[in-house]
């Protein structure tokens, strides 16, 4: 079987690693493109040389524009990547990102079949942009994998019920195979001036929080006032923001370059709690049993909300307090999957082959 993996954000990198392998390993043929979304070394080579992922075939460069550019530019030269070479049985993509929904687009005009990792996420807020990709992505596809039981009833809600599967979560895979090496490779002192359990780590970069600066200076204010000190690896989008808009840093942030894959488990690890905007990382701290204060006032993981593992503050001073006063109690639950989604997949792909 032959597979075309079409990616290109930081995230997708991270979901790649344990699928490629077990494509790999069960025989299935897999070429990789990489759209050039994501560019900087730290937001991508390091991640293909840290997780092993085979290094795609073409970069196609596309690099940032606006949303209408960089879409655009990812269908054309897809579209033309796809006509010059032989069809795939399947093209795969993760997520919710633009490359996503270029791939997923030029998959649907060229009929060539769409696999879809990470299917059925919904936050049912459609300024997000990364919510109208998935909706889309979603809508075109024939597998639809999906890493949560909600997902696929989300889905089944839309009426979308053929070529659904719960698989479990990619990302849960990788996380158990790579967490064992985190503390090992990353000790605390190499990473932060501060000692475990005494620090809070932070993420921001949704459009949402960053395109505007009211909003981030809000954030700018809340990090402010908490109790302990910020590791903050800055997404590259937010460092710019942040000087265009000139606005200061709070002194009790830690800033740091954006860091790979394992030295984030570390950080984690670390960590007393966790407030962030990405998607990821909700669950890799719920997974790691660290509180998580999420920047937002929606989220697509429903189930880490669960007995207070992770709380939706947006940019409100008071529930962030709130949220720090009251840690939870309870376990955390199984909600997405055994770390075999992987396996999984490829099983499911190779039925159909
Ligand atoms: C994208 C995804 C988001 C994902 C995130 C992870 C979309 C719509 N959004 O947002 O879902 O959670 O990636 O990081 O696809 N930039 C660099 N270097 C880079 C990449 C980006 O400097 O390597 C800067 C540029 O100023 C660029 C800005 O970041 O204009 C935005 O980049 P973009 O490609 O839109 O994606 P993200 O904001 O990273």
């Amino acid at each position: 079987m032959n597979v075309l993996t079409v990616l290109g954000a930081r995230p997708q990198f991270v979901k790649a690693a344990m699928l490629s392998r077990a494509f790999a390993k069960a025989g299935i043929n897999e070429t990789l493109v990489h759209t050039g979304q994501h560019y900087d070394a730290r937001m991508s080579k390091i991640f293909f040389e840290e997780l092993g992922i085979p290094v795609p075939e073409v970069n196609l460069g596309v690099g940032s524009g606006t949303h209408a550019e960089q879409t655009g530019r990812m269908m054309m030269a897809l579209e033309k990547y796809l006509t010059n070479h032989s069809r795939p049985d399947a093209l795969l993509v993760y997520g919710d990102t633009n490359s996503t929904l270029s791939a997923a687009l030029v998959a649907a005009k060229l009929q060539v079949p769409l696999a879809h990792v990470e299917a059925g996420l919904r936050s049912f807020n459609r300024a997000m942009p990364e919510e109208i990709n998935r909706i889309v992505t979603d809508r075109l596809s024939q597998w639809l994998f999906c890493p949560s039981r909600s997902a696929v009833e989300l889905l089944n809600a839309e009426g979308i019920a053929q070529g659904v599967h719960f698989t479990g979560d990619v990302m849960y895979d990788v996380l158990l195979h790579y967490r064992p090496l985190a503390r090992e490779r990353y000790p605390l002192e190499k990473l932060v001036p501060f000692g475990r359990g005494s620090y809070f780590l932070l993420t921001l970069h949704r459009a949402e929080n960053t395109d505007y600066p009211e909003q981030l200076g809000q954030m700018m204010a809340l990090i402010k006032s908490l109790p302990l000190p910020v590791a903050w690896p800055m997404h590259p989008r937010t460092k710019e923001r942040l000087a265009r808009f000139k606005i200061a840093v709070p002194s009790n942030i830690h800033v740091m370059e954006p860091v790979g894959y394992i030295a984030m488990l570390a950080l984690l690890d670390g960590a007393k709690a966790v407030l962030t905007d990405s998607g990821g990382l909700q669950k890799e701290a719920y997974w790691s049993e660290r509180p998580c204060l999420t920047l937002r006032n929606e989220t697509e993981w429903l189930e880490t909300l669960e007995n207070g593992w992770n709380t939706l503050v947006g940019a409100d001073m008071d529930r962030v307090h709130e949220a720090l006063q009251s840690p939870p109690t309870e376990q955390q639950k199984p909600w997405y999957g055994t770390g075999q989604a992987a396996e999984q997949i490829t099983r499911i792909l190779l039925q159909a082959d």
